[in-house]
């Protein structure tokens, strides 16, 4: 259903100087709020997820409201990659570059296994950044990631050789 898909990336919010001078913020806010674009944005999501995987990683705070909706339309269990001094068990940190300012991540204890396929969901890739320390925690921690679905892609930014794995994009701006 592609026409419910194009309608649904329509509602994109594009704010100008937010959060920054310079920065042009991608709100997905409307996006979520409207039920036939969240089921379109999230169904063409799950279509782009192998069907061999092992679990969905999902990434604070965006990549939650995605991921998890994904990860229940294929009935996968999914493991939230977490921003730090929330999670009481951490396997591995990693502190990363943003497009503004840094950011560090934390993978939950005993929640990825060693040889386990997982494929990582967020809202936008940007400059790749959060990406690639999504993958290189999940790497460390012995799993494969097959790859990562997001909703956009900023093309501008070089995300995609930044994050270092396969990523698929509902649409590219
Ligand atoms: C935003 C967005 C992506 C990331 C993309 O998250 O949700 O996760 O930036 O940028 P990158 O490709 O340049 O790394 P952010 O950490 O700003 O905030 P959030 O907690 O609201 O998801
Ligand atoms: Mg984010």
């Amino acid at each position: 259903l592609a026409g419910a898909l194009d309608r649904a990336l329509g509602l994109v919010r594009e704010v100008i100087d937010f959060p920054e001078p310079g920065v042009l913020f991608r709100d997905l806010t409307p996006v979520l709020a409207d039920r036939d674009a969240f089921r379109a944005v999230v169904d063409a999501l799950a279509a782009t997820v192998p069907p061999d995987v092992d679990a969905v990683v999902a990434l604070e705070a965006r990549g939650f409201l995605f991921g998890a909706a994904l990860a229940a339309v294929h009935g996968y269990g999914v493991v939230p990659i977490r921003k730090p001094g929330k999670l009481p068990a951490v396997a591995d940190r990693v502190t990363y570059d943003l497009e503004y300012g840094t950011a560090t991540f934390e993978l939950p204890a005993d929640a990825v296994r060693p040889g386990q396929r997982v494929v990582v969901v967020d809202d936008v890739l940007a400059t790749g950044g959060t990406l690639a320390a999504a993958a290189g925690l999940l790497t460390q921690a012995g799993a494969e990631v097959v790859g990562a679905a997001v909703v956009l892609e900023i093309a501008a930014l070089g995300g995609r050789a930044r994050a270092g794995l396969p990523v698929r994009a509902l649409r590219v701006v």
